[in-house]
């Protein structure tokens, strides 16, 4: 009983915080149930002060990569003649990162197992106390079988002594009889009822121990490689998407990169299906599980979750939250003309998208310098023409076409100010090319939902995944991700 008790206490509580959750979550929904902004008007900028500050001139950038590069490949990829697509089984632990060192996504199972640790250690005592008592119980059933046994004796015994003075004793032996029946009732029914009642509820805890058990070594199990997802990588590879999807890989998944030259070959994830695919994923945004205000070499190397599992499937169709990291974006646009796709969608499910024809990232002695070309696409011109909410140098100093790659802890953007506490990176949440700050700004901080305030940021400014040429300053967008392919003459 008192297991069930503890079940249903435990029971109670969850519920409780789950009714609690719910709560919060329609307050805070309700908050947002109006339409205006509850930020404040645009906050991309960085005002300019004239007595103190000379008005910032732009950067000039390098133009994007252009001329040479990929043949148009035929719309329908020539894949189909080839068989299902072959996949190996995945290398140590499958779907990890690209590097090992990068950020990890804890999976709730290590909470789950918690939890049944503890609730383990609760029935384990309790079956220990309820085994005590059993003992005790049967102890004290063989003390009344060994009584019934003397008392058979006894009443033998008398028998052949009372044949003489039956009489006399017939009273004795009949309240003897009665004590007999009594006790052997008592012994024979009720006893064993109860030991047989407290031996099955014995073995249906020791049972639910038993799955306990189990479950806690399976979730041990699962926990020993934490946030590692098993999937096959398929065998085809390619220096990137475009070329994977000439050869042949066809669905969108994690391949494996296999750059020019000597380097270490890497994960990703392509996306074959959008706009006739071979585009190499690098940078997503989905869920906020991924925290992206990180250092320098973060950025420069990359991390996040490259994909996971999808639903049941063997193989990493989903992308995760990641950064590809600098060096290997830069790389990719020095391979040739590279396009930049970027798509984004807020939190009605409304989507649009900025397409730029050319996109080039210098190298780190650079300082990762973007320069975009270019434009069409539903979402603004958010990189080359500034906030459409702001106008003159306030605009210009959103444009970021041209900047410098800035993190909190390598400031190099165009905000400069005698004040060197004044750090766009810093402010806005994530590593970007920030101007004087920013007009886009799809690495900033995660807020569920999408409208949010000054109150809520850090730093009261705009740090959220933010496009403001379509959502404005305090809205932050639910998805957000960037590819890239060869530039080539489309169809
Ligand atoms: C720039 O923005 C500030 C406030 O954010 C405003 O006071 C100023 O007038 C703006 N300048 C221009 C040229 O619009």
């Amino acid at each position: 009983q008192r297991v069930v008790t503890l079940w249903i206490l435990s029971k109670s509580s969850a519920m409780k915080r789950l009714l609690l959750l719910l709560l919060c979550v329609s307050i805070v929904k309700s908050q947002f149930d109006y339409d205006e902004e509850p930020g404040v008007g645009a906050r991309g900028h960085r005002p300019l002060d004239k007595r103190w500050e000379a008005t910032p001139t732009l950067r000039p950038a390098p133009p994007p990569i252009s001329g040479g590069g990929y043949r148009a490949r035929p719309s329908q990829p020539q894949a189909s003649h080839l068989k299902k697509l072959e996949r190996k089984a995945p290398d140590a632990g499958g779907c990890l990162h690209a590097d090992p060192n990068m950020g990890v996504l804890c999976p709730t199972g290590c909470v789950l197992q918690d939890t049944l640790v503890k609730q383990e250690r609760n029935i384990k005592t309790t079956v220990r106390d309820l085994g005590n008592e059993v003992d005790e119980l049967s102890q004290s059933t063989s003390t009344s079988f060994q009584y019934v046994g003397t008392l058979k004796e006894l009443w033998a015994k008398k028998q052949k002594q009372t044949i003489d003075n039956q009489n006399a004793v017939n009273g004795f032996s009949s309240e003897l009889e009665k004590h007999q029946i009594y006790i052997q009732e008592t012994v024979n029914t009720h006893i064993p009822n109860n030991l047989r009642v407290l031996r099955s509820i014995l073995e249906n805890l020791r049972s639910k121990i038993q799955k306990l058990e189990s479950d806690v070594s399976a979730q041990m199990d699962y926990c020993r490689n934490p946030c590692s997802v098993s999937c096959n990588i398929p065998v085809v590879s390619g220096k990137e998407c475009e070329e994977i999807i000439r050869k042949g890989g066809d669905t969108s998944e994690m391949y494996l990169i296999q750059p020019e030259g000597f380097a270490k070959p890497y994960k990703v994830y392509c996306d074959m299906k959008t706009e006739n695919g071979g585009w190499t994923v690098i940078q997503n945004r989905q869920d906020g599980s991924v925290d992206f205000g990180r250092k320098w070499d973060a950025y420069k190397k990359g991390f996040g979750n490259i994909a996971i599992n999808e639903d049941a499937k063997k193989y990493c169709g989903l992308p995760g939250e990641y950064w590809l990291g600098n060096d290997k974006i830069s790389h990719f646009t020095k391979m040739g003309p590279t396009e930049l796709l970027i798509e984004m969608e807020d939190w009605k499910g409304d989507k649009v998208k900025a397409h730029y024809g050319g996109f080039t990232v210098q190298n780190e002695a650079n300082k990762y310098q973007i320069s975009v070309s270019k434009y069409k696409g539903t979402a603004g011109n958010a990189l080359m023409d500034g906030a459409s909410q702001l106008v003159g140098e306030n605009r210009t100093m959103t444009i970021h076409n041209g900047m410098f790659f800035s993190t909190y802890d390598r400031d190099n953007d165009g905000w400069v100010t005698a004040d060197l506490s004044k750090q766009c990176s810093k402010e806005d949440g994530g590593g970007w090319w920030y101007n004087r700050c920013h007009s886009a700004n799809p690495n900033g901080r995660y807020y569920w939902g999408g409208h949010y305030s000054w109150d809520m940021a850090k730093h009261g400014t705009d740090d959220g995944v933010v496009w403001m040429n379509w959502k404005g300053s305090w809205y932050s967008l639910k998805k957000m991700s960037m590819k890239i392919r060869p530039f080539f003459p489309q169809q």
